[in-house]
């Protein structure tokens, strides 16, 4: 069993016609994405434009640095010139990228001609902190990425209200509305022990950002149909299958 069941549309069209916000003149086309940004505003274009973009703003992309971050010291206990007891979070890389599908409705198999498909499930997504040592050494990972980067590592996402956003599934194929967070990913190791030999516990922060659209919360990234001649559809980002 599949969580969200398949349904045939055979003579759905004429029925979405029929509930068609006036918000929403036409339904996307599959080539057609709808970029949700950070100002409270939504905007439609081309699939090519927009992978233009992001092109361009991976170039744009600083290259990763190496941050040391000083949190504490205390002088050493045992006088000893070559130990030098401190804490640090080391940053090696911070990039942004397109995360996988995030499935926002049911699949439909517009077997019996053009359907449209709306987002109709409610998902959540959550910012992830990856450590394996828990205590103080993960709070000073997390204090870190939430005062020098203004992330906090819990903070979750639940879609709000489905949106007017509409998209025409190509007659004979199966399709359904995801959606294609940004994410920013952090990599880095917290060091603590004597400063010159210090133990390295590596971290990734993977995180999202705030947008909304009327009355659509949601994070920053696209949205838009993921079609598929075949049933289970292939992931449009990342691997795997809808089904
Ligand atoms: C989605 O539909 C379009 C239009 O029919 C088609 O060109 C494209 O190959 C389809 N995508 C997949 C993954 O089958």
């Amino acid at each position: 069993m599949h969580s969200f069941g398949l349904v045939i549309a055979l003579a759905l069209q004429a029925a979405c016609l029929a509930t068609a916000s006036p918000l929403s003149p036409r339904a996307l086309k599959f080539d057609e994405v709808a970029v949700v940004g950070l100002d409270g505003r939504m905007v439609i274009m081309h699939a090519s434009e927009y992978n233009q973009l992001e092109a361009r703003r991976q170039t744009l992309e600083s290259p990763p640095k190496t941050v040391r971050r000083q949190l504490e010291s205390s002088p050493p206990k045992m006088r000893r010139q070559d130990c030098y007891q401190s804490t640090e979070v080391k940053i090696i890389s911070d990039t942004t990228f397109t995360d996988s599908d995030v499935a926002m409705s049911g699949i439909l198999g517009a077997q019996g001609g053009a359907a449209f498909i709306t987002i109709s499930t409610r998902h959540s997504i959550a910012n992830n902190l990856k450590i394996k040592t828990g205590g103080l050494i993960k709070k000073i990972a997390k204090a870190v990425l939430r005062d020098a980067y203004k992330i906090d590592s819990d903070t979750t996402w639940t879609n709000t209200q489905t949106t007017t956003l509409r998209f025409d599934i190509p007659e004979g194929q199966y399709g359904l509305v995801v959606s294609q967070p940004l994410v920013r990913r952090i990599e880095g190791a917290v060091l603590s022990g004597c400063s010159d030999a210090p133990n390295q516990e590596p971290f990734t922060l993977d995180s999202y950002s705030s947008a909304s659209f009327e009355d659509f919360g949601w994070v920053e990234g696209v949205i838009r149909l993921c079609n598929s001649t075949t049933y289970p559809v292939p992931y449009c980002s990342g691997e795997g299958s809808h089904e």
